[in-house]
């Protein structure tokens, strides 16, 4: 007997389908059910557990330290909050670099006991192997160029990538990553020209942040879109809310009323 169970997630291909027709879309990162949850409310069709949770979660200074095993209950988390959005999980440093063996294994470990539908992985011409290999193997795979934070250590920090003749190696590279099957690619801080033309020579989805307009779609963090995280915020953020004070107020104002003994009160209680 086969069962067919109806796949009621976006798929890679409804995002392809609407790059093809010229329509952009969002991928915003989630590390929680609850967050998961309302991001998937608000229609937003792509959840991204980046390894900036290494950061914003775990509370590391970049994304190198986070591991396979801190980053796989958070996607575990946010497939379950969310019905609707596909859910990528990005393989931490160090996961997928030394072998395509070892990418396969870490790529599985997501898929099958994280529930990740995609995987989103940093680099250019050297992860090529690895990511024709899962692609062939039945995995959707994200690249990542430009600014790649799990090599911040080699860029001397975060700064913007592909200027001047490293344009030309980008493009190359991307270029090479469709070919091997990459179904997306995410562009981090490069000049809003150089996204331009790839996006204009790519037939997958190049996904913005901090790369202009012109891509396909854009990726943002979710702390740094309601203002949880502390400003200054890069050039490339726009904040939609400013919940970082209002967070900061609501626990003044509650830890004074508990210190004056106003809180609870009668109402508050039970009888
Ligand atoms: O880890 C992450 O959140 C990311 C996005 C910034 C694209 O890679």
């Amino acid at each position: 007997m086969t069962i067919h169970t109806p796949v009621s997630r976006i798929t890679i291909a409804d995002l392809q389908r609407r790059t093809n027709a010229g329509e952009k879309w969002s991928m915003i990162t989630a590390y929680d059910a609850l967050t998961a949850a309302i991001f998937d409310e608000a229609g937003i069709p792509a959840l991204l557990v980046g390894d900036s949770a290494a950061m914003v979660v775990y509370g590391y200074p970049t994304t190198v330290p986070v591991t396979i095993d801190e980053l796989i209950p958070l996607v575990k988390a946010v497939v379950r909050g969310s019905h609707r959005a596909m859910v990528i999980a990005d393989l931490p440093f160090g996961s997928y670099q030394a072998s395509i063996q070892q990418a396969l294994e870490t790529s599985a470990a997501f898929m099958k006991d994280g529930g990740a539908h995609a995987i989103k992985l940093e680099g250019g011409a050297s992860v090529l192997p690895q990511v024709e290999a899962l692609s062939n193997a039945g995995v959707p795979v994200i690249a990542h160029v430009g600014l790649t934070p799990q090599s911040v250590h080699v860029l001397g920090g975060y700064r913007v990538q592909g200027r001047g003749e490293k344009g030309d190696v980008l493009l190359r590279d991307v270029k090479a990553l469709e070919s091997a099957g990459a179904v997306g690619v995410v562009l981090e801080a490069i000049p809003a020209e150089l996204a331009a033309k790839v996006s204009e020579q790519l037939t997958i989805p190049t996904i913005g942040i901090g790369a202009g307009s012109a891509t396909d779609a854009q990726v943002i963090v979710w702390q740094d879109l309601v203002g949880l995280t502390p400003d200054p915020a890069p050039k490339f953020v726009r904040r939609y809310a400013n919940i970082r004070a209002d967070i900061t107020q609501a626990a003044e104002s509650w830890r004074r009323d508990v210190e004056d003994g106003s809180f609870p009160s009668a109402d508050e209680s039970y009888r």
